[in-house]
């Protein structure tokens, strides 16, 4: 018998349960949804089943409060947490979404001691670092989540400003998911054509602007709380990476070991996706700028763990 996919999603919110029902569309594997609050992801777990027949998907969709139901998942999603509300910043949450995150991570190694670990909650690089440290998982199987929704964000606007599709539009951005972070400008291309060549400085310098602030743009439309359509978008290509074994390379948050010059920490970087998570991270050159760029934002995400490291999880 040919053995379906299984994927957790801790966190029946707005990005869990719209990555759930992204998952199960696409017919990528079994979802969990589990959440707190009781009855929560079983109501929103019936609620994604319900729509198969008419999508016509056959993917089983779950929802519980209880750690055994996530038994042997191969990825398992980290999106509990609070989001950020106008006028916080991501770097506020840390506290509240490090103790829940740590808790998370506990219950989740217990039962799938083999998964993938995908982390969503914000800070995301600082997350990342407290899913690692907590899961004792080797680094390949710890992955952030923020370059590739942070890059598509970038792809939208030059698409837009452009007035071309964006299918046509590729890049990277780099660095901790945050302020600091690097649209990686000569790695930016339309069809192929370098989009320095294609939209003057200007115009440019208030994309990345744009695109840097683009989280709380979001934030500051839906006053509520912060996106997910995009988020579980992105989430969606990384799981699909690894359980296909695509060896995509993806914008993810990365154990460094020294590649652009970061040591022992998690950081926007290119990665090659595959069955074992990060297969390798692929080392571009950058100009002096850029590499000052990912340093600084590198420096950033080193403040916040150590900020963790004080709170002795
Ligand atoms: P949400 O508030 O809609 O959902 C969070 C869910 O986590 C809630 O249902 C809550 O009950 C649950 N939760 C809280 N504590 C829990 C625990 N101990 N165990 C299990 N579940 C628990 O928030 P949303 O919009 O889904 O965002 C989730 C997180 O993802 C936030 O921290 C947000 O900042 C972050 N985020 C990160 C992005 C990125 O690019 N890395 C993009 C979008 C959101
Ligand atoms: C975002 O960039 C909230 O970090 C999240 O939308």
């Amino acid at each position: 018998m040919v053995k379906r996919n299984k994927v957790t999603i801790i966190g029946a919110g707005n990005v869990g349960s719209t990555t759930a029902q992204r998952l199960a569309e696409k017919e990528i594997g079994d979802v969990v949804l589990l959440d707190i609050v009781p009855d929560l992801p079983q109501g929103k777990a019936l609620d994604i089943l319900e729509s198969s027949p008419i999508y016509r998907f056959n993917a089983k969709v779950s929802g519980t409060n209880n750690y055994a139901d996530t038994a042997n998942s191969e990825i398992v999603i980290i999106t509990s947490g609070i989001p950020r509300k106008p006028g916080m910043s991501r770097d506020d949450l840390l506290k509240t979404n490090a103790n829940i995150v740590s808790q998370v991570t506990r219950q989740v190694v217990r039962y799938s001691p083999d998964a993938i670990l995908i982390v969503v909650s914000n800070p995301l690089d600082a997350m990342t670092y407290v899913a690692s440290k907590v899961s004792g998982f080797p680094k390949n199987r710890v992955i952030g989540m923020a370059g590739v929704l942070d890059t598509s964000r970038f792809r939208t606007f030059i698409a837009m400003e452009l007035g071309v599709s964006v299918e046509n539009v590729n890049a990277f951005v780099l660095g901790g998911h945050g302020d600091t972070m690097v649209p990686a400008i000569r790695y930016t291309t339309v069809v192929g054509i370098p989009v320095a060549e294609l939209i003057p400085k200007d115009r440019l310098d208030l994309i990345i602007k744009r695109t840097k602030e683009g989280g709380a743009e979001i934030v500051s439309l839906l006053k509520t709380g912060s996106a997910y359509y995009a988020p579980s978008a992105a989430i969606v290509e990384m799981v699909e990476a690894i359980l296909k074994n695509k060896n995509k390379i993806l914008p993810c948050a990365a154990y460094c070991h020294g590649e652009y010059g970061i040591k022992d920490l998690f950081v926007g970087v290119p990665v090659k996706l595959g069955v074992n998570g990060v297969e390798k991270i692929i080392e571009i050159s950058l100009t002096p700028e850029e590499k000052a760029g990912i340093l600084k934002s590198a420096e950033a995400v080193s403040e916040l763990c150590q900020s963790v490291d004080r709170l002795g999880l």
